[in-house]
């Protein structure tokens, strides 16, 4: 049977772990050849490595998306990999927890540098390479912080607020051009990022401060990372065909409770 990625090139930025290694074994698992891009080179390498143990394509290059030369290069050496590019996953992202106040400028600059910055950089030299092959589809990553914040979250949650907003722009200005863009929004997800926040919260037993914030949402548990990679592909695919310039969540029923 045809499996849903086969003949396309699918760039996963913070692959090298959490939900970005998830999605990329998923993507992989579909058919998809993947370009696993990451600031770390022994996690990125782990990924590749399980993939193609699996069977399936995938590479590794090195990058820090909040960088343009290093942007610049990831497209340029996924295009000499693979041909082309098809899909864009823009996953990587970074917390840093404070107020406004207490929040240095050096923070605040690399949350936004990180999770909005990139975004832009990502799009902006990975539309033209989809443009050459007739069309193709980004995901980006928002986060109910951008609909419902919490205190100490202020770059977080203005960083995702842009993804957002970013989201809906490139949305409109690509439709001509056959190309998608969404976003996704996903509440807690059990990944290395909960697991540093919980311990740096709750340093004496951040397992039953991950288990209490799953008690938040309404389904009673955190997400698990695959989840996330399953909402990815459906964006990704032509199942979702008819779906631009939204937001889609993954948050256990998070933000329909007011309590
Ligand atoms: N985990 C959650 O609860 C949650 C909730 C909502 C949204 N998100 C978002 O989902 C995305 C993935 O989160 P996660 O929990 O898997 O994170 P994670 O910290 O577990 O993994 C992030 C990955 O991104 C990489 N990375 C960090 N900075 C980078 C850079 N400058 N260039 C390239 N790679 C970089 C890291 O090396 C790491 O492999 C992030 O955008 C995050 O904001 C996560």
């Amino acid at each position: 049977m045809r499996k849903r990625f086969e003949d396309k090139v699918i760039i996963i930025t913070g692959a090298g772990m959490g939900i970005g290694r998830a999605s990329s074994l998923a993507f992989a698992r579909e058919g998809g050849s993947v370009a696993v891009v990451d600031i770390s080179e022994p996690d990125g390498n782990e990924v590749v490595t399980q993939i193609q143990d699996e069977g399936g394509k995938a590479v590794f290059i090195h990058c820090d998306v909040a960088n343009s030369k290093d942007v610049q290069r990831m497209v340029a050496e996924t295009v000499s990999a693979f041909g082309g590019v098809d899909v864009l996953y823009n996953n990587a992202g970074v917390v840093r927890y404070g107020t406004v106040v207490d929040m240095s400028e050096e923070e605040w600059d690399y949350i936004l540098n990180v999770n909005l910055r990139a975004t832009f950089l990502t799009c902006k030299y990975t539309i033209p390479e989809m443009r050459k092959r007739g069309g193709g589809v980004i995901v980006n990553t928002s986060s109910v912080q951008a609909f419902a914040s919490q205190r100490t979250v202020a770059a977080y949650s203005a960083s995702k607020g842009g993804v957002l907003s970013l989201t809906k722009t490139v949305a409109l200005d690509h439709v001509d051009e056959n190309i998608r863009c969404n976003c996704i929004a996903p509440a807690s997800i059990h990944t290395p990022m909960l697991e540093w926040g919980a311990a740096m919260f709750v340093p004496d037993d951040p397992a039953q401060a991950i288990k209490e914030w799953g008690e938040l949402h309404p389904m009673g548990r955190v997400g698990t990372p695959e989840e996330v990679a399953n909402m990815v592909m459906f964006l990704a695919s032509d199942e979702s065909s008819f779906s631009t310039g939204s937001c889609f969540f993954i948050d256990g029923g998070l933000l329909a409770s007011a309590l």
